[in-house]
């Protein structure tokens, strides 16, 4: 998402692609049919011509029958997995830009799509504020759209870390009592003077940095309560 235009791109359900982001990025540049799923996703990649390719590798196979195999023998849930990657970025003329890519949750069914394609919930930018994404369940994510609520709460004059307690800490206390649990959700946002702040309820690494200085690593952790969460640098 293009924080200064408010132009999208986004795709889902996408195969045989590396790189869908590109994709994404190239469908915001339209004016109409910008988020695509399944094969008219791949059918559009094909005829701007980005490069078809097998993404399972004998590697990602053999990590896959490997968690497979871990599943069955610990009796975890399935779905106990995901990985996602969001980012945030500002340029000097107070431009921001914001990015997700996910292979999604693991054992996913076919055709199932999480937040990170969904403006609003995956992510969301305005160039006039400042920008936040997220990661975790996605089912759960796209029950309340945070990344634009915090970047609302960024336009009502609060930092980014109290915009980000403020609108994620009240959803997963919500998300216990009116839906019973609250999958991993973790946020960062970063308004257009660089300040940045997130909120998770689980362990969670980012990694924060400028052209003056290289980016750095932090690790956070929620409270007990999951009602705050603190942060260090990862040495
Ligand atoms: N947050 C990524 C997903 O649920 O697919």
């Amino acid at each position: 998402m293009n924080g200064s235009t408010f132009a999208v791109g986004a795709v889902a359900g996408l195969k045989g692609y590396a790189n869908p982001i590109s994709i994404a990025r190239r469908l915001s540049h339209e004016r109409f049919n910008n988020f695509l799923v399944g094969n008219g996703a791949s059918q559009f990649a094909s005829e701007q011509h980005f490069t078809a390719k097998n993404m399972l590798t004998a590697e990602s196979k053999q990590v896959w029958e490997a968690r497979v195999a871990e599943v069955k023998a610990k009796h975890l849930s399935p779905y106990a997995g995901h990985d996602k990657v969001s980012m945030i970025a500002l340029d000097h003329q107070q431009q921001m830009t914001v990015g997700t890519s996910t292979s999604g949750l693991f054992m996913k069914h076919p055709g199932r799509s999480g937040d990170s394609p969904l403006p609003g919930a995956g992510y969301y930018a305005d160039s006039l504020i400042g920008a936040a994404t997220a990661t975790g369940l996605g089912e759960d994510l796209m029950k309340r759209p945070l990344s634009y609520e915090i970047v609302r709460l960024m336009g009502t004059g609060l930092s980014p870390q109290a915009a980000c307690d403020q609108a994620v800490y009240p959803f997963i206390k919500d998300l216990r009592q009116r839906f019973g649990k609250a999958g991993e959700l973790s946020y960062i946002a970063m308004n257009n003077e660089g300040e940045w702040g997130i909120a998770t309820n689980v362990e969670f690494t980012f990694a924060v940095g400028d052209e003056n200085h290289p980016a750095k690593a932090y690790i956070a952790y929620p409270n007990e309560n999951k009602t705050k969460a603190t942060y260090k640098v990862i040495e």
